[in-house]
C-alpha cells in the first residue's frame, strides 16, 4: 500500500519578516514532498515561528505551545513533532530554555536562507493584483538599545542583487505586479560592509564620496555615491510588468537624499512611506541609540512631502521607554500633532533581556503611566482610523 504523504503546518507570530520566512519554510517542506495540513490538530510536523520583540509576543508563543501539548495529552494522541523557529530561538533566551521540554527541534532562522522558493498564499491584493514579499536583507546592525532583533536575527546580511533580480524575474513570469521589499533597514541594503561609523559620516557630510572610504570598502558604493538600495529600486522598476513597489522598514538616520529624489520621480514606488520615529525627544532618541534627532526626522519628512505632496507617512513609537519623563513624552505628543502621520504603531516599552537598555537603564515607568501615554498617542495619531489601527500595547 502506498504510504500517505507526511504533512506540515506552520503557525506564525510576529512581523512581516516572519511571515515571509514562513513562506520559504513552507517551500522547503513542499520541496521535500510534504503536504500542508489544514490545521495544527492534524499535522505530522508543527513549525512554530516565534517573535521576541516584546514580552507579550514571547508569552503568546509559549501559551500556544502549551495549548498544543495539553490538547494532545487530553486526546491521548501522540503529538506532532514540534519545531521552533523565529526570533525566540537565539542563544541566551531564558524563555526558550523554559520551553524546551515542549519542543523537539530548533530551526535557527538563518538556516531558512533567501533562496528557498517561497509558497505564497494570500498574495492577491484587494484590487486583485498579485503581490509578493521579497526579503532583501536579514538581521540588523543598528543596535537600538531597546531592541532584540540584532541578537535574535544576527548581523545584517544583504541578499545579493542577482538573487533578488532572479526572484523578481520569476515573479513577473508568474504574473505578479506588486512587490514589497523587506529588511530591518532597507536603506542600508548592500552597505553592511561599510562600517556604520563611516555611513553616519556619509550622511552628515553632504560632499562625502566613495573616495573618502578606505579602498576595501569603497567598492560597495557606486561612483556617484548613490546608495545601492536606490539602484535596486531602479532595477526592479525597469520591469514594465511591475506596477507597484513598497519597502519596509526605513530608518530615518540613513534616509538618503537620493532615495527621496527617487521616490519623488518614480511613481511605481508606493506613496505611503513607513518611517518609524520611536520618540519626539532628542534625549530619549539618544538613549535609544537611534542615530538621528527629532530635527533630522522632521527634515526627512518635509523633503519627502516637498518632492510629492501626495506622500503619506506612517510611524512606530515606543512609549514609556526607560527614564521617559513627562516633559520628554510631551515632546512626542507635540511631534504627533505636527506630523499628521497616517498611521502609528504605538508600543509600550518592554525591556528585552540581553539588550543595552535592559542592562543599563532601569525600567522605571509604571505600567499605568505607559498605558496612559499609549492611549494619548493612539488617540492623536490614529483618531481617523481607530477601527483599522494596529493594537500593540
Ligand atoms: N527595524 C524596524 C523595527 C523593527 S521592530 C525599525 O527600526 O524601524 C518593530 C517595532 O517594534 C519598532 O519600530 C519599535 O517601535 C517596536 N519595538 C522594538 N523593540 C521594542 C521593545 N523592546 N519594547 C517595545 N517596543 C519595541
Ligand atoms: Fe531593532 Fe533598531 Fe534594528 Fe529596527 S533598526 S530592528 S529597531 S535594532
Ligand atoms: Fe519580527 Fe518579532 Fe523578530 S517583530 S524581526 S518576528 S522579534
Amino acid at each position: 500500500m502506498k504510504r500517505l504523504k507526511k504533512t506540515y503546518y506552520i503557525h506564525t507570530f510576529g512581523c512581516q519578516s516572519n511571515k515571509s520566512d514562513s513562506e520559504r519554510v513552507a517551500g522547503d517542506y513542499e520541496a521535500r514532498g510534504y503536504l500542508e495540513a489544514k490545521d495544527w490538530h492534524s499535522c505530522d510536523e508543527l513549525i512554530v515561528n516565534t517573535c521576541a520583540i516584546r514580552q507579550r509576543a514571547e508569552d503568546k508563543a509559549r501559551g500556544f505551545l502549551h495549548n498544543v501539548v495539553v490538547y494532545f495529552n487530553q486526546q491521548g494522541k501522540r503529538r506532532p513533532k514540534i519545531i521552533l523557529t523565529g526570533c525566540m530561538t537565539h542563544h541566551g533566551n531564558d524563555k526558550l530554555y523554559a520551553m524546551l521540554p515542549m519542543v523537539d527541534e530548533i530551526l535557527p532562522i538563518n538556516e531558512v536562507g533567501f533562496n528557498q522558493a517561497a509558497i505564497r498564499k494570500d498574495s492577491l491584493t484587494a484590487e486583485g493584483k498579485k503581490h509578493a514579499w521579497i526579503p532583501i536583507s536579514a538581521g540588523c546592525n543598528s543596535f537600538c538599545t531597546y531592541c532584540i532583533v540584532p541578537y535574535s536575527r544576527g548581523r545584517e546580511q544583504s541578499r545579493s542583487f542577482e538573487s533578488i533580480m532572479e526572484e523578481v524575474e520569476r515573479l513577473v513570469a508568474e504574473g505578479y505586479s506588486e512587490v514589497s521589499l523587506l529588511g530591518q533597514n532597507v536603506n542600508s541594503w548592500g552597505l553592511e560592509k561599510v562600517g556604520i561609523g563611516f555611513r553616519k559620516l556619509m550622511m552628515e557630510r553632504k560632499d562625502f564620496t566613495r573616495d573618502d572610504l578606505p579602498e576595501n570598502q569603497s567598492q560597495y558604493l557606486t561612483p556617484e555615491g548613490t546608495p545601492p538600495f536606490v539602484k535596486l529600486l531602479q532595477a526592479i522598476s525597469a520591469y514594465p510588468q511591475i506596477e507597484k513597489i513598497r519597502f519596509l522598514t526605513s530608518n530615518p538616520w540613513d534616509f538618503h537624499d537620493e532615495l527621496i529624489a527617487e521616490i519623488g520621480k518614480n511613481k511605481k514606488i508606493d506613496r505611503f512611506v513607513h518611517l518609524p520615529v520611536q520618540s519626539g525627544s532628542n534625549a530619549v532618541l539618544y538613549r535609544m541609540n537611534r542615530g538621528y534627532t527629532r530635527e533630522r526626522y522632521v527634515e526627512v519628512v518635509n523633503k519627502l512631502r516637498a518632492v510629492d505632496p501626495d506622500i503619506t507617512i506612517g510611524t512606530d513609537i515606543i512609549v514609556g521607554f526607560a527614564g521617559e519623563t513627562d516633559a520628554e513624552f510631551q515632546e512626542t505628543v507635540q511631534l504627533a500633532q505636527e506630523m499628521d502621520w497616517k498611521v502609528g504603531f504605538v508600543a509600550i516599552y518592554s525591556p528585552r533581556p540581553g539588550t543595552a537598555s535592559w542592562r543599563i537603564y532601569p525600567d522605571d515607568i509604571p505600567h499605568s503611566v505607559k498605558k496612559k501615554r499609549w492611549e494619548v498617542l493612539d488617540q492623536i495619531i490614529n483618531k481617523d482610523n481607530l477601527s483599522i489601527r494596529p493594537k500593540i500595547v
